[in-house]
């Protein structure tokens, strides 16, 4: 692997922080309080090609790498991890896997809008009953010739009202189990679809997580992804490239934290010199560093395998369950480096350390990344 970034790669990682600095940052504090969805700067990013950034040019996208995209979602996620996790699942979760399995009629129809972030796309697996064990879904999409009959609820969904387009994983053959199973588009509006609650959140609480209801809703069987029974391979081989992506956003969110703990070190007097005189301090950073920069490398490493078309199923995993774990610690520290200004909001750092825990959780928890990585460990 080259560590060496490109021109092209650095100016996105810049174009992203000065992103993040002059359009997240004001306003961000608001948001997580009022759990407000940061809609215009999600518009602003669309624009800036940050919604669609690996997809082919001829479908609207950036046609740019894995790496450029962790190296947006970084810059991104050290200021406002409520965007990135919007960016992670349109670029990650339905762009990736609308371009990769989908339809030249789905793609032309659905992926040009999502790639530009005209439309918002949300990815439907988790049930009230179905979260880690994703093959015990209870949604079914009864096939009825022509259309699917979808009848169920999906919880704790990502731009689950801000989404106007949305990939459902649903039961047709229970018989079947994980082999019954359908990856379906869903669009705002169909009969039947009805957003549910917003759920009040401890982290990432710009970002808009919804149940969804599906009562008798007909959905085009030109809307299937993939062959039928597809949907849950579609689903894993689709979230194995989505921990990249969140494994990208732990590590802004940890690096965030560092960066303002870093700085506040060298400003903030104790007992005549700056707490970064003092190595108690010193052996935080030293620690805190060296952590970001280890997840750092399992994600680019992550992040080069897919680009090279090699299998990353276990490196992802890695990344995520790594990344996920030391964002945790660091963010813990950044708090305890600011002392009593660490506990309150506008210091930012309390809030990546709530932001942090999600990571732990979305996108398959901690102990699902140990059986995908001792899966793959076992196969070999
Ligand atoms: N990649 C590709 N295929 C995989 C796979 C992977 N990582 N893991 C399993 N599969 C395939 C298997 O090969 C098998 O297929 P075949 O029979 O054709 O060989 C099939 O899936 C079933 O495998 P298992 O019997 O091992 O399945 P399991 O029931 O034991 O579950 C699991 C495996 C890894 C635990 C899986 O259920 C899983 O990943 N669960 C977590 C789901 C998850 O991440 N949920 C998060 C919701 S999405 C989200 O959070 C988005 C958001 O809003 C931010």
């Amino acid at each position: 692997m080259n560590f060496q970034l490109t021109e092209e790669q650095l100016a996105v990682q810049q174009a992203a922080r000065d992103f993040a600095q002059n359009e997240l940052l004001p306003g961000v504090i608001e948001r997580d309080t009022h759990q407000k969805f940061p809609a215009e700067q999600i518009k602003k990013m669309g624009e800036l090609g940050f919604m669609g950034m690996m997809v082919n040019p001829k479908y609207n996208g950036g046609g740019m790498d894995s790496i450029s995209y962790v190296l947006a979602m970084e810059e991104i996620s050290k200021i406002d991890a409520s965007a990135s996790v919007c960016m992670s699942v349109n670029n990650s979760l339905v762009c990736w896997g609308l371009e990769r399995f989908g339809t030249e009629e789905q793609k032309e129809k659905y992926l040009k809008k999502l790639s530009t972030g005209e439309v918002i796309g949300a990815f439907c697996l988790s049930e009230p009953e179905a979260g880690s064990d994703a093959t015990s879904q209870r949604t079914t999409a009864e096939d009825k010739g022509d259309y699917y009959l979808l009848n169920g609820t999906k919880n704790w969904i990502t731009n689950g009202n801000s989404a106007s387009v949305y990939i459902v994983i649903a039961q047709t053959d229970a018989e079947k189990r994980h082999k019954g199973i359908n990856a379906l588009i869903v669009e705002k509006g169909m009969p039947g679809f009805v957003v549910g609650k917003k759920e009040d959140k401890m982290g990432i609480r710009g970002s808009d997580t919804h149940s969804l209801m599906f009562t008798d809703v007909k959905v085009p069987k030109a809307n299937r992804i993939g062959d039928e029974g597809f949907g849950f391979t579609f689903a894993m081989t689709t979230l194995n490239g989505g921990r990249i992506g969140i494994a990208s956003q732990a590590l802004g969110i940890a690096a965030g934290a560092y960066e303002l703990a870093l700085k506040y070190s060298k400003e903030r007097k104790a007992f005549n010199k700056e707490l970064s005189q003092h190595q108690a301090i010193q052996f935080k950073l030293a620690d805190m560093a060296t952590k970001i920069d280890a997840a750092r490398l399992l994600v680019w490493n992550a992040a080069y395998l897919k680009d090279q078309n090699k299998d990353f199923v276990k490196a992802a995993a890695q990344a995520k369950l790594f990344a996920s774990q030391i964002a945790q610690e660091v963010t813990t520290e950044a708090v305890q480096i600011h002392g009593g200004y660490g506990y309150v909001k506008e210091y930012h750092v309390e809030r990546l350390m709530r932001d942090a825990k999600i990571t732990q959780i979305y996108e398959g928890t901690t102990e699902i990344q140990k059986m995908v990585i001792s899966r793959e460990l076992l196969r070999q």
